[in-house]
């Protein structure tokens, strides 16, 4: 075995996980809808001091059916479901035009805990997604309007003239349209909210439902 395998082992090895003080979840007294008990967590991550706790993973899958997963933003959860904010053209709009169904994973190591939602996306209209921009920082509209994501960049040199004319049009601009832009909402029929035991009794609940209706509401085994 090289060295660098063996630092790279050692390093890896010496790990932790579940090594900080855990909070009790008592699922016998979750509400009865996931979004309630999202909000409840969510407040709780803020409150530990989770860094990013609005970062999550979202998995879609090719028109091959393989998967493919990268993290972004989290930009609302209510009674639609889990919002997020893309261009249509990248990979992920391509994929979720052709596959419409994703899946999302949060994870607070502060709390050891993880939240996971399946669903079916919908891009949310051009009203809600000419806002969704708008309401967000002048980076972010710069970001938008830079170049094609996801497609292959030439050079790191193109890059930066792109850059700089975009962050030029979002000071000048704030109000321009990013056509491409989108607002997508993952309408959720399970979720599962897991939080980690140091003994490794992980509690897991799982809410799923058909369709519109009441959630059904079951623990894991871990
Ligand atoms: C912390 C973080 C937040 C991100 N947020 C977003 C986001 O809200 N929207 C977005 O399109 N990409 C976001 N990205 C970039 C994506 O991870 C990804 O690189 C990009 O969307 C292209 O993905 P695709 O090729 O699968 O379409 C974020 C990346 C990181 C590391």
């Amino acid at each position: 075995m090289s060295d660098t395998q063996k630092t790279f082992r050692a390093l890896l090895h010496a790990q932790r996980v579940w090594d900080v003080p855990l909070p009790r979840f008592d699922a016998s007294a979750a509400p009865a809808d996931p979004l309630d008990l999202f909000r409840t967590w969510f407040a709780e991550a803020v409150a530990a001091g989770q860094t990013e706790p609005h970062t999550m993973t979202l998995a879609t899958v090719d028109a091959e059916g393989r998967p493919d997963a990268r993290t972004l933003m989290l930009h609302d959860a209510d009674e639609r479901g889990w919002h997020f904010g893309t261009h249509t053209t990248s990979e992920k709009g391509r994929q979720l035009a052709a596959r419409p169904h994703a899946a999302l994973t949060f994870y607070w190591p502060a709390q050891g805990r993880q939240v996971r939602v399946r669903g079916t996306v919908t891009p949310v209209g051009r009203a809600e997604s000419r806002a969704d921009l708008r309401a967000r920082s002048t980076g972010a509209l710069a970001a938008a309007l830079t170049g094609t994501q996801s497609e292959v960049l030439p050079s790191r040199d193109e890059l930066v003239r792109a850059s700089e004319e975009a962050w030029e049009r979002a000071r000048a601009e704030p109000d321009t349209e990013v056509e491409t832009w989108s607002r997508y909402v993952v309408e959720p029929h399970e979720a599962e909210f897991f939080q980690g035991d140091a003994e490794r009794r992980h509690v897991r609940l799982r809410y799923r439902r058909e369709a519109v209706g009441p959630w059904t509401r079951e623990l894991l085994w871990p």
